[in-house]
């Protein structure tokens, strides 16, 4: 068993952002056995409890859950930063490119590798990882997602049409290679299989038939993809598929949107989109970096909200700026202070929440991650800038707990995340 002394800052209830309450808890002791949180209180009566346990102090700083990404593109690893451009553009001269390079084993290899970097040392503990059109480079990920210990849903990402050559599949090859790749890593440790159709603008039907035909041979896998995310791409489906109602409709009339399903952006839906992921329980990955790099648009989260569906934060690299999800939580306050009547104001702990429960509630891992609960898993993130940096300022002169929070939205980076733990293991490359 393990000691963790510390400041533990977590939102254990609450199911939406707009009025999530912070949980703070000063000089605290997290028992831990097997990786997950047996006992729970001030240190000092935890400490007098279990005098002869090993303790780890991380009094210095600030310790979170472990953050939740819900959208994030492993092949694009290597060409974040590409601005300028709009979706469609961006897909052509940057991302689908760069994404034609995973055909070369060593180069998905090295990708592999600085994708799973690039999620821990942003203190990611728990991703949906859109994988990558080749087969071979997403068993790259998931090995190297095991080696490391992070907890990925992924899966192949699968495309008939409107793409580079290379990067396309057939329906009958979409359906052998999922299922070939999710009976090897589906529900093996920290690992699930998520059914991928890039977007419905380059899957036919016969593909998105061939996604539902492996999501129901496989229980317990996530499905993930895009939707209305630029208003050219949305008129663009709506030539394609003349007989659906909606971009939403696309997936819904292949049976692909329930509760293990995550639709990525959502910028540009209407009432009925929003009413349709709400009874069938589907969840939104927010990407507010991605849409304002790409101009998406301003993401309607109080429709989003209104109409009950659940909303998460991804960092959608990389279209998206990088992998720090305070980034994207920052950038999500930013975009619904812009949003004039529209928006919903975000705080702090609405913050902690889309980038940690909210997470956790989108994968289905609520039970088990998103927040530092006894009965939780130990996945949780120790936030100690350097002495003197104007974080480390900031956190010593926080009025609260709460303003201290929102001083780590507003400036931690990578460099201010320096422990990273998944089921009471810490991971080596933080
Ligand atoms: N729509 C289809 N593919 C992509 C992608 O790679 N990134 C984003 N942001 N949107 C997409
Ligand atoms: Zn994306």
């Amino acid at each position: 068993m393990t000691l963790f002394r510390g400041t533990f800052l977590d939102t254990p209830d609450g199911d939406a952002p707009g009025s999530i309450r912070l949980r703070a808890d000063t000089d605290a002791g997290l028992l831990v056995t097997d990786g997950t949180i047996v006992e729970r209180g001030r240190f000092v009566d935890v400490a007098a409890r279990h005098p002869e346990e090993d303790v780890v102090d991380l009094s210095a700083g600030l310790v979170l859950p472990g953050l939740i990404d819900t959208h994030v593109h492993y092949p694009q690893v290597r060409s974040i930063g590409a601005l300028g451009m709009p979706l469609l553009d961006w897909l052509e001269k940057s991302a689908l490119p760069e994404e034609a390079r995973l055909e070369d084993p060593g180069y998905a290899n090295g990708a592999a590798t600085d994708f799973v970097r690039g999620l821990v040392s942003a203190g990611t503990t728990t991703a949906l990882v859109f994988g990558a059109h080749f087969a071979p480079a997403v068993e790259n990920l998931f090995d190297e997602a095991e080696r490391v210990g992070l907890r990925v849903t992924a899966g192949l990402v699968v495309s008939d049409r409107a793409l580079p050559e290379p990067l396309l599949t057939t329906a009958e090859r979409a359906y052998e290679e999922s299922l070939t790749l999710a009976k090897r890593w589906h529900d093996r440790g920290r690992l699930r299989y998520a059914v991928t159709p890039r977007f419905s603008l380059s899957a036919s039907a016969a593909v998105l038939d061939a996604c539902a035909a492996v999501l129901t041979e496989v229980p317990g896998a996530w499905f993930t993809t895009h939707a209305n995310e630029n208003t050219a791409e949305v008129a663009q489906v709506a030539r394609l598929f003349p007989e659906a109602r909606d971009y939403i409709d696309t997936y819904d009339r292949h049976g692909l949107l329930g509760p293990q399903s995550v639709i990525a952006h959502n910028v540009h839906a209407t009432d009925p989109e929003l009413s349709m992921l709400s009874d069938r329980g589907a969840s939104v990955a927010h990407c507010p970096t991605s849409n304002c790099a790409l101009g998406s648009g301003l993401f309607d989260l109080r429709r989003h909200v209104d109409h009950g569906v659940r909303v998460a934060l991804g960092s959608d690299v990389g279209a998206g700026t990088g992998f720090g999800l305070f980034k994207e939580g920052l950038q999500a306050y930013f975009v619904q202070q812009l949003h004039g009547d529209r928006g919903l104001p975000l705080s702090a702990p609405d913050l902690l929440h889309l980038a940690t429960r909210a997470g956790a509630l989108a994968l289905g891992q609520s039970e088990v991650v998103g927040d530092l609960s006894v009965g939780k898993a130990f996945d949780a993130v120790w936030v100690r800038p350097r002495a003197g940096d104007p974080l480390d300022v900031g956190l010593r002169h926080a009025a609260s707990a709460e303003d201290a929070l929102a001083k780590i939205f507003a400036m931690a980076c990578g460099s201010d995340v320096v422990g990273v733990w998944v089921g009471g293991d810490r991971l080596e490359s933080a």
